[in-house]
């Protein structure tokens, strides 16, 4: 069903992926040269992984830990933060859906994020199931400093998991006026689901992404190019009509 995206916006859901921070230098995973072509999913983002060699995923996930830590939020997170400050009042909600792991959305100043996927900068207790804050490597980390039983673990979403906040992100689909996705692939489910369900219910979808995406077709309109460009273009467009 096709929508109306010229239609009055209220509530927004603007899921994200590794495209928004590619121009901060951060790797996407299935472009050329991204991270699933130089490691193997089975051999470091799966609970299987993890039981079998955990210090070959902590090490990977010490990589990416520090990969973030000197890059900087680029102008397509700041828009977001700017329609996150400003984007407010009776049916003017809006939430960020992240499958990024980076605290980029968060550097920029944006409040409503939900990281699906985890975040690099947290650290899991898989007994007691606590989460500290944390900026060092893991593979030789302590012991949960809350329960002491277990060492900790990224805090991170693999795959064969169930990635987080899937009731706050089906309540925000249900009431949202607006679907926009921004720089990711649409090939992780249940995340590339999100525009399907949307359309399906008849709410307006919008793609801002470099290149066409698998799901594509599923959008109202796709407008292509690089996230630093298209998506301040998009949120001063928003804010100003
Ligand atoms: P992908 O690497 O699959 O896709 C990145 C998308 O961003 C591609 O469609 C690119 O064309 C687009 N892109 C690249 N540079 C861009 C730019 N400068 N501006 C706009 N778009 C750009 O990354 P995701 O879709 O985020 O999950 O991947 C989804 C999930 O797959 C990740 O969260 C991760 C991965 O496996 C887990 O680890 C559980």
């Amino acid at each position: 069903m096709a929508s109306d995206l010229n239609r009055p916006v209220g509530n927004i859901v603007i899921l994200t992926g590794a495209g928004i921070s590619a121009e901060s230098g951060i790797d996407t995973f299935r472009n050329g040269g991204g991270l699933w072509e130089k490691h193997r999913v089975e051999d470091v983002a799966t609970p299987q992984a993890f039981r079998r060699d955990p210090d070959l995923v902590q090490r990977f996930y010490d990589m990416r830990r520090s990969a973030i830590a000197d890059k900087q939020p680029n102008a397509a997170h700041h828009a977001l933060a700017k329609l996150d400050r400003e984007w407010h009042g009776e049916r003017r909600d809006l939430l960020i859906v992240t499958q990024n792991v980076d605290d980029l959305h968060e550097r920029a100043g944006a409040k409503r994020v939900l990281h699906m996927h985890g975040e690099a900068l947290s650290a899991l207790c898989s007994s007691c199931g606590s989460r500290h804050p944390w900026r060092d490597d893991l593979q030789h980390g302590p012991a949960c400093p809350s329960c002491g039983e277990q060492r900790l673990r990224p805090d991170v979403v693999w795959f064969g998991e169930m990635p987080y906040g899937m009731d706050r992100i089906e309540a925000a689909l249900r009431k949202a006026d607006l679907f926009v996705s921004i720089g990711t692939s649409g090939a992780v489910y249940p995340a590339a689901g999100f525009v399907a369900q949307a359309a399906q219910a008849g709410v307006p979808t919008l793609e801002l992404n470099l290149e066409r995406s698998e799901g594509s077709d599923w959008f109202d309109e796709s407008r292509l190019g690089a996230a630093s460009r298209i998506v301040p273009e998009w949120v001063e467009e928003l804010l100003g009509g």
